[in-house]
């Protein structure tokens, strides 16, 4: 018999591990004839419903593409408008999450982030490792890229050989992904993006070699629960084969 939440999810096939790139907020607010800001204040907001939601339906790692190392290309006021409500988020969190225990990660290079941004994202990961056991990872990428995290992740293995740590032999995918940001988290099932854009934009360039992708033309600040349910729903019909037959 199909087994079934609360939610009406079939509960024997769910994605484990979804990543979302949040497009179209500033198409939103421009349709509008409201600034981009607006648009990425909307889309926060659907942020926290599909948190709130990924937590309650049982995925037990949901990936956020928040802010990526092309984005410092947009004007200043924007990239200022969107660090000011990460660091709300961050400084609101529990409430934000309605008390939802989960372990918080972040993936992405921080080093550009304020001190003030890095402070709070370090003492949100030391508070929530006590929710380890709850199943739940929220990782949130933030100045997060694909290729960086490549170049990353070979750099510190060339650093290892160079030391004599390593040898050629010990590189292999599992230690390359010990490099990564998303070291010990599982590769995606299931990458969601709407706005009708149908591409990766360098989000877990690495890690998605076999992910099923769901696109769809509501742009995110429109998003909502049941959209998020027909893409799992969507992705419950796929045949995964992973090379295999
Ligand atoms: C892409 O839409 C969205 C972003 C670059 C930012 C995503 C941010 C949020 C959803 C708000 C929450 C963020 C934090 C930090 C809590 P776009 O602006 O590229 O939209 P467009 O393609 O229509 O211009």
């Amino acid at each position: 018999m199909r087994k079934v939440n609360t939610y009406n999810m079939d509960t024997e096939n769910m994605p484990l591990h979804v990543g979302i790139i949040m497009d179209g907020n500033g198409r939103w607010a421009k349709m509008r004839g409201l600034p981009r800001t607006a648009g990425h204040i909307k889309g926060a907001d659907v942020l926290k419903k599909i948190t709130r939601y990924c937590y309650d339906v049982g995925i037990k790692t949901l990936t956020l593409y928040a802010f990526s190392t092309e984005n410092w290309k947009r004007p200043d006021e924007e990239v200022s408008s969107l660090f000011k409500l990460f660091n709300e988020h961050l400084k609101n969190y529990k409430s934000i999450m309605g008390n939802r225990e989960a372990l918080i990660r972040f993936s992405g290079d921080r080093e550009p982030l304020s001190d003030e941004i890095k402070r709070r994202m370090k003492k949100l990961e030391d508070y929530s490792e006590q929710f380890r056991h709850t199943g739940f990872t929220f990782n949130f990428a933030i100045n997060y890229g694909g290729r960086a995290e490549i170049l990353k992740a070979t750099k510190e293995l060339c650093e290892k050989y160079k030391n004599g740590e390593i040898e050629l032999s010990d590189i292999n995918e599992e230690t390359f992904e010990k490099g990564l940001y998303t070291a010990g988290l599982p590769s995606p099932d299931l990458i969601i993006r709407p706005s009708g854009e149908e591409r990766l934009s360098n989000f877990l360039i690495w890690q998605s070699a076999y992910s099923e992708f769901v696109f769809s033309d509501v742009l995110w600040p429109d998003y909502t629960t049941e959209k998020f349910a027909e893409a799992v729903a969507e992705f419950q019909k796929r045949k995964r084969r992973f090379g295999g037959i």
